[in-house]
């Protein structure tokens, strides 16, 4: 028996399976298009390991899928496999089209066909998670209650349109067809291997190269953090415990301001690498023009995974973005390997039409 990781190259995906390798000597298929956001790098200490098996490929390619689960036997599929930035799908939503709802709905052909032939305990046995966001939801005023299982979905952006259509084909595949899926809906994570397309790895990354710390707008959006290694505990027990058809919410109860979030990484830097001229990191944020329809607040309300699973996080904010500041300090060299000409494209067509 194994399971089928889709996205596992990517940052939280890799840090699920290495996660998961660290724990259990279950087999991990990793299917992994590895678009620019996926990197083998992040799986290099699993080298020479028989118990993770990497297959380039796409979640859209049924024909894949299908052989890929017979011939693995899989027991579980968790679909991490996703375009993942707000502000690429704002320049270009096709991929995100493709791959978060014309992907999710092959994987889903794919696994149906594969459920509907295994025997009556592997189909008693079997689970497909899906992985998304608490962006589906919308957005939240400063007064309203943190996002609850039962909230509405009100996506705002190409990304969280995609994925909310996504969740609801997966709902609808457990309501039609019984499969057995669980859907897990996560705050705004945190921690090693994050690219630097997203905030906390780019300031980082722009404040040890002396660049500009870009705030978009006024800088008092709300994310509600979560250390990566947190939410995958949260996976892994959703998977062994959650009621098959439901919804769990995963949040580590840390809602931020973002200049705060930029404002407590330069404090970290000036005491871990402080700047040569003696000056504050905090020097170099510059307000930007902001992301066209951003969502002011999300906040989860985790209690149901708690209550129902005894999931919590094991960090805190202060002790996860500590370890995350030093992660990426003493891996310069995955950074450096990251910054590809793709890269600096990506940061010219982001920011260059930004004005300060
Ligand atoms: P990521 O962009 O870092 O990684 C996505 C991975 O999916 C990459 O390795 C990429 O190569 C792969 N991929 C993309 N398209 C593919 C395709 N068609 N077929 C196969 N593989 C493909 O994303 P992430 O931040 O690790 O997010 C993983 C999942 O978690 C996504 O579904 C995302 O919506 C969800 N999520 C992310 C966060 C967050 O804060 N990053 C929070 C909640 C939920
Ligand atoms: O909430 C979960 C979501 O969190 C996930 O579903 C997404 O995949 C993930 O990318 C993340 O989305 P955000 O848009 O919240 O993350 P990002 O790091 O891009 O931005 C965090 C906040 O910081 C957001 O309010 C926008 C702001 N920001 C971002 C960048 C890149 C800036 O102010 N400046 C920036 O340069």
């Amino acid at each position: 028996m194994s399971i089928l990781v889709t996205g596992g190259a990517g940052f939280i995906g890799s840090n699920f399976v290495l996660d998961w390798l660290a724990q259990s000597d279950e087999i991990v298929v990793n299917l992994d298009k590895l678009t620019y956001a996926g990197n083998l790098e992040n799986l290099a200490s699993l080298q020479g390991d028989a118990r993770h098996v990497f297959v380039k490929g796409d979640i859209g390619d049924y024909d894949l899928l299908l052989s890929l689960l017979e011939k693995h036997q899989v027991r579980a599929v968790i679909n991490f496999a996703a375009e993942s930035h707000v502000d690429r799908s704002i320049h270009g939503p096709e991929d995100f089209i493709q791959t978060n709802i014309l992907g999710s709905f092959r994987l889903l052909e794919a696994v149906r066909q594969y459920w509907n032939n295994l025997g009556q305990l592997a189909q008693q046995e079997f689970r497909l998670l899906h992985v998304s966001t608490d962006e589906v939801y919308g957005s939240l005023a400063q007064t309203d209650s943190p996002f609850a299982e039962s909230n509405q979905y009100q996506p705002n952006s190409p990304y969280s349109a995609s994925k909310a259509a996504s969740d609801h084909l997966v709902r609808a595949y457990h309501h039609t067809y019984g499969l057995p899926v669980l859907t897990t809906n996560c705050s705004n994570n945190y921690g090693p291997y994050h690219f630097p397309e997203k905030l906390i790895p780019l300031c980082i990354q722009n404040a040890l190269s002396g660049k500009p710390l870009p705030i978009y707008g006024d800088g008092q959006q709300i994310r509600d953090w979560l250390y990566v290694k947190d939410h995958c505990s949260a996976i892994r027990r959703v998977l062994a415990d959650g009621q098959v058809g439901e919804v769990y919410n995963v949040g580590g109860w840390n809602e931020k301001a973002n200049l705060d979030v930029v404002n407590t990484l330069c404090s970290i830097l000036d005491e871990l690498q402080a700047r040569s001229d003696g000056k504050s990191y905090a020097e170099q944020i510059t307000y930007v023009t902001d992301r066209p329809g951003h969502d002011r607040r999300y906040a989860i309300d985790a209690s149901r995974l708690e209550r129902e699973l005894g999931w919590k996080p094991a960090e805190t904010f202060e002790t996860g973005i500590k370890k995350t500041v030093q992660w990426y300090l003493d891996n310069q060299a995955w950074v450096g390997n990251v910054l590809s000409g793709d890269y600096q494209s990506w940061l010219d067509k982001n920011y260059a039409g930004r004005s300060a």
